[in-house]
């Protein structure tokens, strides 16, 4: 069967509760495309009031992170029960920002990943290396660690069903977007990764996007690669292009 695309914006931090009304109202009408999961990831603050302006469209709206415990002394964090109250089905964990400025690591990536899924939230868990990890040869090797300690304890079933997001750190925000053969190369050594820790079908199911400059330029180009799924978009999700990108 194939792979239905999924593609995702993240707002990263951008956007007030009234600003992501607005944004949601302009882009609903340019996002409508059925072979596709449209998932605009947003600020905490900003996922009940975007839930409200995209009742009844095909918009599914993600959080940007969340915490790996139920509830308690854990000033700041937002629960996955928090999340499911909202509605919300994404999350995008381990991002790059978080894992630089706020000290995640692959091992609070794999508890964010595991305690997603026990709440049926779809974790988008992100990888990707740096420009000089590109450099020294050792991206895939990289990527790959990153994955299998994401997956350490994820069962196949709940692997099959998940997200990844492979972003090259030196792609993000840059407008320096990987050519379609890096991006390509790095999605499929991820499906290879999956069915050696599962299996084939595992593997066949998963869905892996890109992100890292994703623009309605270059997005039919990387979306139609045999192993890219979609993508994870930052600075164009702000912005009208993204229902070009939607509709690539
Ligand atoms: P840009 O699309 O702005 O490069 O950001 C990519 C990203 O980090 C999405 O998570």
């Amino acid at each position: 069967m194939a792979r239905k695309k999924i593609i995702a914006g993240n707002w990263k931090m951008n956007m007030t509760p009234s600003q992501a009304v607005e944004l949601v109202n302009t882009l609903k009408p340019l996002v409508v495309n059925d072979d596709v999961d449209v998932v605009f990831c947003v600020p905490a603050i900003d996922i009940i009031p975007a839930m409200e302006a995209a009742k009844g469209t095909n918009i599914h709206i993600g959080a940007e992170n969340m915490y790996f415990e139920e509830k308690g002394a854990y000033t700041g964090e937002i629960s996955p029960a928090m999340l499911v109250d909202a509605g919300v089905k994404y999350v995008i964990i381990g991002h790059s920002e978080r894992r630089e400025y706020f000290a995640e690591t692959d091992e609070t990536v794999n508890k964010k990943v595991l305690k997603a899924f026990e709440h049926g939230i779809t974790p988008i868990v992100c990888c990707g290396e740096t420009l000089t990890q590109r450099e020294q040869g050792v991206t895939i090797d990289f990527v790959r660690q990153q994955i299998k300690i994401a997956f350490l304890n994820v069962s196949a079933e709940q692997a099959a069903s998940a997200v990844i997001a492979y972003e090259p750190i030196w792609a993000i925000g840059t407008g320096k977007v990987a050519t379609t053969e890096q991006a390509e190369e790095v999605c499929k050594a991820i499906r290879d990764c999956i069915a050696e820790i599962y299996d084939d079908g595992t593997a066949a199911a998963i869905r892996i996007q890109y992100g890292g400059s994703v623009s309605a330029s270059n997005a039919a180009e990387l979306f139609a690669q045999a192993d890219i799924d979609g993508g994870l978009v930052g600075g164009a999700s702000l912005k009208p292009d993204f229902g070009k990108i939607v509709n690539y």
